[in-house]
């Protein structure tokens, strides 16, 4: 693929008012992204020179961007004379003959769908697609398989709303067609927008071919309303999991599984309903039960749940970790927690055995400090491990010790309990008060 022949403009000026939010519409996140990440990874994917029209909010979404790609041209747009995706294009000046223009609100675009754009002779090549409920979109008039011209929903007549072929919101244009049309653009719409959906039926007027490139809603499906997110994430969720089910990852009832796109998995997985997975996290060879939640860790050669909570900065590697275990940035090497207890800011070895109802208090109201526990350490049940603390290896923690050395030496057993009472008859006489 040669990215020097063409260059793409993405549009991501616009409020979002349909949104009713006060984030700009394209840093609105899909599997974990903003939608205009999706769209830049997809353009970098066919295309070196990527110009992103900014207004609303443009420090926001610059600064968010530039967190993930280098060398992407931001150009503000004159939003206040000339709104609209006409009026985006004013400053615009690509690099190359061929330029697609994308809308920034469209996330489950792909290279491979841009691509095609690029096998058609024309002047123009603008997408479209075929809907039950064209509600929202632009709709295209074609005729003899020529586009004639695109009318907005707020412009149209009761005949031109049946039309089911809409803009789907994807054009390629030579740099000619944009350098001479754009500059004609006028607003006189129900929007008092420059609509760049004008340039067709101008350019049709002067004769240019206009052919339309069917595409599909799977991959076009633009985003202006919240219902319309959450039907683009459906869409974006089930490719993420075909993907990795294609590449052998077991899932049970995927559609209740929820997987970012940053997500990796290697080895054999499995999957169990209701996991989440988020943010940069591996998975190997590892077995995942239902209802946990995983952010940015490292997952090797273990099991993790049901309903567990790894949070981020975690790596957890030949572990067995079970239900109700809340584990924060920490390390686990060949170790067993099997039920009810956190873990926080802890490097714990092979062969480890932590009881139920283990707590690391890390945290003194100030600061955070770390637990760190060695290899072959017996951790009975309901323990409090006040940290700092380094527990060496070789060590049994009696169940119920709350541990405030500092430090517990290899071979011994700490222990801090109250010497145990038994009251006989003591129920009886407590009861017989109690009901007088
Ligand atoms: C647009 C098309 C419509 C098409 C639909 C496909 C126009 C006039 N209409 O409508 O035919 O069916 O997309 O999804 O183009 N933007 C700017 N500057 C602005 C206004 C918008 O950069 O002044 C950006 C937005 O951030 C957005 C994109 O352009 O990413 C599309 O704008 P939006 O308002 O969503 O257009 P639609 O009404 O969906
Ligand atoms: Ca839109």
């Amino acid at each position: 693929m040669n990215k020097n022949k063409i260059s793409i403009v993405i549009l991501a000026a616009g409020k979002g008012s349909r949104m009713k939010s006060s984030k700009a519409k394209v840093l609105h996140s899909i599997s974990g992204k903003p939608m205009l990440y999706h769209i830049i990874k997809a353009s970098l994917e066919i295309s070196n020179d990527i110009s992103v029209v900014i207004a609303h909010q443009k420090e926001i979404v610059q600064e968010q961007m530039n967190n993930y790609f280098n060398d992407i041209n931001f150009i503000t747009q004159d939003v206040k004379n000339f709104p609209g995706t006409g009026g985006a294009m004013k400053n615009v000046d690509p690099k190359n003959e061929k330029v697609l223009i994308l809308n920034g609100d469209m996330p489950l675009i792909d290279a491979k769908s841009l691509q095609d754009f690029l096998t058609i002779q024309a002047d123009i090549i603008m997408s479209i697609f075929k809907l039950q409920n064209p509600d929202g979109y632009g709709r295209v008039k074609i005729e003899n398989e020529q586009v004639q011209y695109i009318v907005e929903q707020k412009d149209a007549s009761e005949d031109e709303l049946k039309i089911q072929s809409v803009n789907a919101g994807v054009y390629a244009f030579s740099k000619d067609v944009i350098k001479k049309y754009i500059p004609l653009l006028n607003n006189d719409n129900a929007q008092k927008e420059y609509y760049l959906t004008d340039i067709i039926s101008m350019a049709k007027k002067d004769a240019l071919s206009i052919k339309p490139l069917v595409v599909d809603e799977e991959n076009f499906k633009g985003v202006n309303s919240k219902k319309d997110l959450s039907d683009s994430e459906i869409i974006m969720q089930r490719k993420i999991k075909e993907k990795w089910m294609a590449l052998g990852v077991t899932m049970q009832l995927p559609s209740s599984i929820y997987i970012e796109e940053s997500v990796t998995f290697e080895g054999e997985c499995k999957l169990e309903n209701g996991c989440r997975i988020t943010g940069d996290t591996i998975i190997d060879n590892s077995h995942i039960k239902s209802g946990s939640v995983i952010q940015d860790s490292v997952i090797k050669n273990s099991d993790i749940g049901p309903m567990a909570h790894i949070r981020p900065a975690s790596y957890i590697q030949d572990s067995h970790i079970g239900n109700f275990v809340e584990i924060k940035k920490s390390s686990l090497k060949g170790v067993k927690a099997g039920h009810l207890s956190y873990i926080g800011d802890a490097q714990i070895d092979e062969g480890t055995n932590i009881g139920a109802g283990t707590i690391t208090c890390n945290y003194d109201g100030i600061r955070k400090y770390k637990t760190i526990i060695g290899k072959n350490v017996f951790i009975g049940s309901d323990t409090q491990l006040i940290a700092p603390l380094t527990i060496e290896d070789d060590v049994i923690i009696a169940a119920g010790t709350t541990v405030t050395s500092g430090k517990v030496q290899s071979g011994s057993m700490a222990i801090n309990r109250e010497k145990l009472r038994i009251l006989k008859g003591f129920y009886y006489k407590f009861f017989k008060k109690i009901n007088k």
